[in-house]
């Protein structure tokens, strides 16, 4: 049996009139790469966000390594090794790559003279941008350039670099694809299952209405419908039989609650 990276027992939250998340369990296996799946508002993003520390829990224990955390920040999260790319993406659009990668987690230059002096090591930290980059296929524009400038699955690839320097338990991603075109997403998805292959991290979760780039992408998934936990399927399984049209037929059936033929 497989180590349990997070379990999430019991998790609720609620909201004024709605209960977002209504005492869900989530379990995180090493290695694997996890979807969480749902209709608009099922309460995919406020689930993450318990685990990331923008949302803190009403009820309900998280668990990472098998040990029971009290994450009550976002810097909480960080520390334990989990990354999280908000669909926003959170990127300086009039900076260049080295410091999107880098913002609020600088390499500082010690000297001499104390404390005082100590400058933000650049050269350090456009090496380390450049070594990163490189272990990745995705084309990306000149180091110097504004990250405005860059398309979306660049700026995607940026926000996976930057959390791939820093995490090494899990990363989290809220709608990857979601705004970008055929072409960028494919290279995205491609980028994501690199970095599950290389094991840059140890798992993965990513949250999408894309049902191809689910299935495509993911070993199991996690569905969602008005707040709760309604099914988990083992894609994998599905796949070894070569069932797609089942496996969507039954995904669909969740995420919706009709029943098909
Ligand atoms: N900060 C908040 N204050 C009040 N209600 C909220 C808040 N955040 C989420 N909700 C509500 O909780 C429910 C779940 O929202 P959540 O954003 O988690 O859904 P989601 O599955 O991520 O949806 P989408 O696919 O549209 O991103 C929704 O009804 C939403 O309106
Ligand atoms: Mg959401």
């Amino acid at each position: 049996m497989t180590s349990k990276v997070i379990r999430m027992s019991g998790v609720t939250k609620r909201y004024v009139g709605t209960v977002a998340v209504d005492n869900v369990d989530l379990e995180l296996y090493e290695g694997e790469i996890l979807a969480i799946v749902g209709d608009n508002g099922a309460g995919k993003s406020t689930l993450i966000k318990m685990i990331s520390g923008a949302v803190i829990p009403d009820e309900g224990s998280i668990f990472v390594n098998g040990e029971k955390v009290n994450i009550k920040s976002p810097a909480d999260s960080l520390r334990l090794g989990i990354e999280t790319i908000y669909q926003d993406l959170a990127l300086y659009p009039a900076m260049d790559l080295t410091t999107n990668i880098f913002s609020g987690r600088e390499y500082i230059k010690h000297n001499l003279f104390g404390r005082l002096f100590n400058v933000v090591d650049k050269k350090k930290m456009k090496e380390e941008a450049q070594k990163a980059l490189s272990k990745i296929s995705f084309n990306m524009p000149w180091m110097k350039e504004k990250v405005e400038n860059f398309s979306g699955g660049q700026k995607q690839a940026i926000a996976i670099t930057r959390a791939n320097i820093f995490s090494k338990n899990v990363l989290i991603m809220d709608e990857p694809t979601a705004a970008l075109g055929v072409q960028e997403s494919v290279k995205v998805l491609e980028l994501i299952k690199e970095f599950s292959v290389r094991k840059a991290v140890k798992s993965i979760i990513v949250i999408s209405h894309n049902m191809e780039h689910v299935i495509g992408l993911a070993n199991r998934v996690i569905v969602m419908r008005r707040g709760r936990r309604v099914g988990a399927i083992d894609i994998d399984e599905y796949k070894k039989q070569d069932n797609m049209v089942k496996l969507q037929g039954k995904l669909v059936a969740l995420i919706t609650g009709l029943e098909f033929d």
